[in-house]
């Protein structure tokens, strides 16, 4: 996740991200050699270059059982979490607009500005993945309501943040580095209040509505989106100005401290939560255990930041929703550095980096203690075996009882990768193995119903027909004919392709 995206004149990130790179980035030297920031520099094309850009990252074994278990959604929990959000919000907000005139106006509109400007921002992340609720729907309504609460292009911010999750913390290539070093103490404060980011945010909305898209967010956002990216835009500046255009007519600030501005009083506590994601951990590394913290927290935090404070978790794998996090972070723990034990020790950490970061950019936190003996990877059933001729009308891929209803085996076929997936005890379904966007084995992916997810950015294919259901995943799944033959699986493996539509691009990273 990721945080909200700071811009700090340069870089965005959020997560909580931190934030999508604002449209100018700056260029600091990192000991004798020069870095950049901007996603369209020196340091993106040396990322690539350098094998850094899309690659493979560590993850620790689970099985697939576990796995299945934990990537279950559910709309009960994500609803009365919800629920119970937007009822401390109302009431926040009626007390502080009685609270008008008094005192006690600074903690109700603090309050009220936290649970807008700054809860808004895991309830943004965890919808956005589309893992906080069962039904996509209701995903789409609360990430876009809250896209608008932080002041987020939602198109722009979902592929900002897919970015994020493929290349996390790689200089050049992801657009939410929340600390581009050397890090400045002032840029850091001001984040707190939004009095950074939060103006460079609104100048580029505003020149999105006018139809002028800054070459980073051309950089991660496919260019057949960028319509959708002005039209969100303008819609997003029309409401902001409706209300501003309501206090000037009132000749109030009432309007705009309830609507607009909370997205900058409120932030600090967006920040409070975010700087311990990534803050003064490594760059440039593909393993999210030196490059991503977890820390333990007090239940009412974890209400207010979604447990996204078991945020390695969450990188190491997206499609476990909020809620099942704490059962992951013990599943997998043995696998990882130990957590900090407190709000505290991550920040002390994280001062204690930043400050030597702040004289010598190139210097690093120690390297963690890591397992000698974790396993790098692997969590599906996987099932290898060569068949005589590939190429036949009918070719016996198994038995059918090889896989059990609602799971997805990973099936090698002389040396080609399928997923076999079973979403009902009479339906088998049988698609090309890697996914259409960023060529992650799919079946290491949760199957619900006929939805298979994958496992990297949450994109989805209908497995029976491989057709998209949930970006960043645009390109048909290949599809092959599959029927139980008495106790055999047989497959024409060279029949019922799906070919992708020539119109649709094929950029991997996206
Ligand atoms: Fe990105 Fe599959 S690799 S959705």
């Amino acid at each position: 996740m990721n945080a909200s995206p700071t811009t700090t004149g340069s870089t965005t990130s959020t997560s909580t991200t931190t934030s999508t790179s604002t449209a100018t980035s700056t260029a600091t030297s990192i000991g004798s050699a020069p870095r950049d920031y901007a996603l369209t520099g020196a340091a993106s094309r040396r990322a690539v270059q350098d094998g850094l850009a899309d690659a493979q990252w560590y993850r620790p074994a689970v099985s697939p059982e576990r796995m299945q278990v934990l990537m279950a959604r559910s709309n009960g929990r994500a609803a009365f979490h919800t629920v119970l959000w937007l009822a401390l919000l109302a009431g926040s907000g009626a007390l502080a607009f009685q609270s008008r005139g008094h005192w006690w106006a600074i903690p109700a509109f603090a309050a009220y500005g936290a649970l807008y400007g700054g809860a808004a921002d895991p309830r943004w992340h965890e919808c956005g993945h589309g893992t906080a609720f069962k039904s996509r729907w209701a995903n789409d309504v609360v990430y876009t309501v809250a896209s608008f609460m932080l002041l987020r292009e939602p198109t722009m911010w979902r592929w900002s943040h897919v970015r994020h999750h493929s290349d996390t913390i790689i200089v050049g290539r992801d657009p939410e580095i929340s600390f581009p070093r050397p890090f400045k103490v002032r840029v850091v404060l001001a984040n707190y209040l939004h009095l950074l980011n939060g103006p460079a945010m609104l100048r580029r909305m505003v020149r999105h509505a006018f139809g002028s898209i800054d070459d980073d967010a051309r950089d991660f956002v496919p260019e057949d989106e960028l319509p959708r990216v002005v039209w969100e835009a303008r819609i997003f500046v029309a409401v902001l100005a409706c209300v501003i255009a309501w206090s000037v007519l009132i000749g109030s600030i009432v309007p705009l401290l309830f609507i607009g501005l909370p997205s900058f009083y409120g932030v600090w506590l967006l920040w409070f939560f975010a700087v311990t994601q990534h803050g003064g951990l490594r760059e440039d590394v593909l393993d999210h255990r030196l490059n991503t913290r977890t820390v333990y927290i007090n239940p009412v935090f974890r209400f207010l930041y979604l447990n996204m404070n078991y945020h390695l978790e969450h990188h190491l794998f997206p499609s476990v929703p909020y809620h099942h996090l704490p059962q992951l972070h013990a599943e997998i723990k043995h696998h990882l550095p130990p957590p900090k034990t407190s709000m505290f020790t991550a920040y002390r950490e994280i001062v204690f980096a930043l400050r030597r970061q702040h004289k010598d950019p190139t210097w690093e936190l120690p390297l963690p203690v890591l397992p000698a003996d974790a396993p790098t990877a692997v969590l599906s059933s996987k099932v290898t075996r060569d068949v005589e001729d590939p190429e036949a009308d009918a070719v016996d891929i198994g038995a059918a009882d090889m896989i059990e209803t609602g799971r997805i085996v990973r099936l090698d076929l002389n040396g080609r990768t399928y997923a076999l997936c079973r979403p009902t005890a009479d339906l088998y379904a049988l698609t090309d193995g890697l996914c259409t966007h960023g060529q992650t084995h799919l079946a290491e992916g949760f199957l619900d119903g006929c939805t298979i997810e994958c496992p990297k950015h949450n994109g989805r294919f209908d497995v029976r027909t491989g057709e998209p259901l949930r970006k960043p995943v645009r390109i048909p799944l290949a599809t092959y004919e599959i029927e139980r033959v008495g106790g055999r699986l047989v497959a024409r493996l060279d029949g019922r392709r799906v070919p992708p539509p020539p119109a649709l691009r094929t950029t991997p990273s996206r």
